[in-house]
């Protein structure tokens, strides 16, 4: 097989082949050549439904018509020029109009380094050190936010440090502000949990943290990078009605180009270079390419009734749940909008500790096999699936029977 043969190429050329490590799977993951819709297609000619959408930005399917006229037509224009551009200010007022706290914003490329630079505004506007995180929360790869102690094993201290919460756990997180309040700096979150899988807030989580938070002087911190424009036209901050200082998104608002995005109060964001003392810069920050894409990606979604992919999404976990049963094969199916999660545990998967009693093992076995009949999902037990709008009725029966191949061939060896 040619991915075969490129895998060995690339294994000489990038630690462990790829260059992301969510992208390796044994003995080798498939290069993919295309997309279209939501379908992807390897270099083997192997063909997919795609429910892995490129880790979430490609929630309109591959090769958006508009989109890709858009991008073409800039890509004529020019790529880059280390000046400001008027796509910059067009993207800034669409999401400005759609995600309100987002009073002033400055683009980046990637969601790592758009949370890395929240938390360093963060620290620098309230004068703080530590960090809270929820754990298992990911914010990308940066030691701020993958270094992490839990919070009952923190010691009384204000160095940089970053203590984690389990997500969902009011007491936890109210009994560390209590002990630590007026030392933390911020309260990062993904107000609906990505990357253990998919975990619903507890409403009532949601608001306690804006409530500590306020009362401590500490700042709020969203991360959007996966729910923004995710779940409807707006921030899932906006679904719930919980205004965070600090926002941060990526994936869908650069519709599949790099971007990322950190932005909130003005009062806090001024503090930023060259108006304020934080320096922060980027070559290809407001790349133009990324911002018409983005562009082009959020006018067609405006327009997009959010329903049917979340009807998809639902319908489908359901069915999926189902299968499983009927073949005595324990799984939890957390759903959230246009985002599922297939854990092979019994119990309900509220949190961190709840989703690693999972069977990635069986989990692992299950993904091999859908990848044979047809089927790209995220590699592990701890990501999400996303449903595009170009997922229809033909997606559906054949991603059910799928399952069903699968789920038949992973229970004779269970
Ligand atoms: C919630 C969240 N924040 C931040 C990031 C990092 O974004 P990027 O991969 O663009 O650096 C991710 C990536 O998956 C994410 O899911």
């Amino acid at each position: 097989m040619l991915s075969e043969k490129l895998f060995e190429e690339a294994s000489k050329l990038f630690p462990g082949g790829v260059n992301s490590p969510v992208r390796y799977y044994d003995p080798f993951p498939r290069f993919i050549k295309e997309g279209k819709g939501s379908r992807i297609f390897d270099v083997d000619n192997g063909r997919y439904i795609d429910y892995c959408l490129g880790f979430g930005p490609m929630i309109l399917g591959h090769g958006d018509h508009d989109v890709v006229k858009a991008v073409q037509e800039q890509a004529d224009k020019g790529f880059s020029f280390g000046a400001p551009g008027e796509s910059e200010v067009r993207l800034a007022k669409i999401i400005r109009e759609a995600v309100p706290s987002v009073e002033m914003m400055r683009f980046t490329n990637s969601g790592t380094e758009a949370t890395m630079h929240a938390i360093r505004l963060a620290r620098h506007f309230t004068g703080r050190n530590l960090i809270v995180k929820i754990e298992g929360g990911f914010h990308g790869s940066h030691d701020y936010a993958l270094d992490s102690i839990p919070y009952n094993r923190a010691r009384n201290t204000d160095q940089n440090i970053t203590i984690e919460v389990p997500f969902n756990g009011v007491e936890a997180l109210s009994d560390t502000f209590h002990r630590y309040g007026k030392k933390i700096a911020a309260l990062i979150l993904e107000p609906v949990m990505g990357n253990i899988g998919v975990v619903k807030p507890d409403p009532e989580f949601l608001r306690v943290s804006r409530k500590l938070t306020s009362e401590s002087g500490s700042l709020l911190i969203f991360d959007e990078v996966i729910t923004a424009f995710r779940f409807g036209y707006k921030g899932y901050q906006d679904m719930v009605g919980i205004k965070p200082d600090l926002t941060t998104m990526g994936k869908i608002i650069g519709g599949g180009l790099p971007i990322g995005l950190f932005g909130g109060r003005e009062e806090i964001m001024k503090n930023v270079a060259p108006r304020g003392k934080l320096y922060q810069q980027g070559t290809f920050s407001g790349n133009p390419l990324a911002m018409i894409s983005g562009i082009a990606t959020l006018t067609r979604l405006k327009k997009m009734d959010y329903k049917k992919p979340t009807d998809y999404a639902e319908r489908l976990s359901k069915e999926i749940a189902k299968i499983m049963d009927d073949e005595g094969i324990n799984v939890t199916v957390n759903q959230a909008g246009t985002m599922f999660t297939i854990f092979f545990n019994h119990e309900p998967v509220v949190n961190y500790a709840t989703a690693a009693g999972s069977d990635s093992g069986l989990f692992f076995r299950f993904f091999l096999e859908m990848l044979k009949n047809g089927i790209f999902v995220p590699k592990s037990q701890f990501e999400a699936c996303f449903v595009s709008f170009a997922h229809g009725k033909e997606e559906y029966t054949d991603t059910l029977e799928a399952v069903r191949k699968s789920v038949s061939a992973i229970a004779d060896t269970k």
